[in-house]
């Protein structure tokens, strides 16, 4: 079985509605599924995983969030991420997921298999996105 570490930051609700459909589709898809917010995960927890999926809204200027996601993804290194199937996704309202695209280039550069080009949805996550994060769950399960 494989382990499916999701990691998220939301501040009002909706990139953690997402990674919720993710946590589902990975345990429907026979993953082991561990579901943390950033406050309470680590590089050694992504280590462990055999798949993962991060979330994070489009913050500050086009940025991630910038006192625990940030920070968080600056901890990881090649050895906890390369190889890996990675899927991201979040939130945005008035951008164009400038910060996704961003994202989704600096976690290849750390050698993650990124899956497409990241999930993003306008603010309350719409029916389209929560099944694209459900499908992605699945993905990484399989
Ligand atoms: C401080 C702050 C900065 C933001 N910066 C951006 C931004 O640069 N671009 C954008 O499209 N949306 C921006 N947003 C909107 C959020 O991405 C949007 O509200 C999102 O739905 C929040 O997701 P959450 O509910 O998971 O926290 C910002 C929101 C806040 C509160």
């Amino acid at each position: 079985m494989k382990k499916i570490v999701i990691v998220y930051w939301s501040g009002s609700g909706n990139t953690e509605t997402m990674a919720k459909s993710v946590a589902k589709g990975a345990s429907e898809g026979g993953g082991e599924v561990v579901l943390k917010p950033v406050g309470e995960a680590s590089a050694d927890l992504v280590k462990g995983a055999d798949a993962l999926a991060f979330g994070c809204p489009a913050m500050g200027d086009e940025i991630l969030e910038e006192s625990e996601m940030e920070p968080f993804i600056v901890s990881l290194g090649s050895g906890d991420v390369g190889g890996k199937a990675l899927g991201l996704f979040g939130s945005y309202d008035w951008g164009e997921g400038k910060w996704m695209q961003d994202w989704v280039e600096r976690m290849k550069g750390l050698g993650a298999q990124v899956d497409g080009s990241g999930i993003i949805t306008q603010l309350e996550p719409s029916e389209e996105a929560l099944n694209a994060c459900y499908e992605l769950g699945k993905r990484l399960a399989g």
